[in-house]
């Protein structure tokens, strides 16, 4: 998406957010209130897992008063249509992955700073922090209130070569996420940063239009990643996660009770699937390498440090707009 449509999606949020609660439901008539919620990765995934259960335990909670609508796989729209949809309150719900967002906030490029989170617990340890917390409102100004961060996973680079070192990505053409700070990291190492949505990924890998990309296991497995590229290297470079947010007009125009009991289901949830991300990628990779398909490199400790070094230079260009205190917390949490 150029820049012009995000500009014209902040626009939108910031008129949105002027313009009260014209936007909402009517939340006084008999009918169910519709909760929306679209996103574009399989059921099976931590993020597909997770919205299942909000929509299960929601309806359990509240039959015939709110009916929550999950749309997995890209089923309904791709994330970047539902930044916008969630403005226009044509969808109450997302869980977007959090690189996704430098357009209209720079405040989560610290969670694709390479290297910088060593694995999910420091993530965790980090989104549980009073900077971490912080986050959660970098939208609100848009009329996106932040309910939770959820997990995927750490990225792994696939290729149709193995990535041994990182002169061996020279001149890939590698699919990345919307996001400034990964087209950074893949120029440190040589590599064609190509911004793509995750629908169009197994098809470009197919023809060729690309050379190699990065994600997490489970949706490597869960989109057949496998079929097409017959190298994975076990980089651990990254981190994939979602801001879960809603619209901000409409969640303060439910009742109270529904309110208040969305939250209760949101806490639990996101508890629930944080605490299983790790395994369900676990098992998407042994699924993988079940296949036979595909080979899984493992790196020694010399090349994987040979990798973070070549990226390191992304964290001191990245630093004025992220901010040094948030990067120095964020590796406290990695010690
Ligand atoms: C991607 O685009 O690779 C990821 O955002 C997919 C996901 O996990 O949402």
């Amino acid at each position: 998406m150029t820049f012009k449509k995000h500009g014209l999606i902040l626009f939108l949020l910031v008129l949105l957010s002027a313009c009260g609660d014209s936007t909402v439901n009517t939340l006084q008539t008999d009918e169910p209130i519709i909760i929306k919620f679209p996103h574009v990765v399989a059921p099976g995934t931590p993020n597909g897992q997770t919205a299942s259960r909000f929509e299960q335990l929601v309806e359990a909670r509240f039959p015939g008063r709110v009916d929550v609508e999950v749309y997995p796989s890209g089923q309904l729209m791709t994330d970047d249509d539902s930044l916008e949809a969630l403005a226009f309150g044509e969808i109450q719900m997302i869980a977007v992955s959090l690189s996704k967002f430098d357009r209209l906030t720079r405040a989560f490029q610290i969670f694709d700073l390479p290297f910088l989170f060593s694995n999910i617990a420091a993530v965790e340890h980090f989104q549980a922090s009073d900077e971490g917390k912080s986050l959660l409102t970098a939208l609100v100004d848009s009329g996106f209130l932040g309910l939770a961060f959820w997990h995927n996973g750490m990225k792994h680079f696939g290729a149709h070569i193995p990535l041994r070192l990182p002169n061996d990505a020279e001149g890939l053409r590698f699919r990345i996420m919307e996001s400034d700070v990964l087209q950074a990291q893949m120029e440190s190492i040589g590599g064609n940063p190509q911004k793509m949505a995750y629908g169009e990924v197994y098809q470009a890998l197919q023809t060729g239009a690309i050379d190699a990309q990065e994600n997490t296991w489970s949706n490597i497995y869960s989109s057949k990643f496998h079929e097409v590229q017959p190298y994975f290297m076990l980089s651990n470079h990254g981190y994939v996660g979602y801001f879960v947010a809603v619209n901000e007009q409409f969640w303060k125009s439910l009742p109270n009770d529904i309110r208040f009991g969305l939250e209760e289901i949101m806490v639990e949830v996101t508890e629930w699937g944080n605490a299983r991300s790790i395994a369900m990628n676990d098992d998407s990779k042994e699924k993988l390498l079940a296949t036979g398909r595909s080979e899984i490199v493992i790196l020694t400790d010399q090349e994987l440090e040979q990798w973070r070094m070549a990226v390191q230079p992304v964290w001191e260009q990245f630093s004025d707009e992220i901010g040094a205190d948030l990067i120095e917390a964020a590796q406290i949490s990695s010690n």
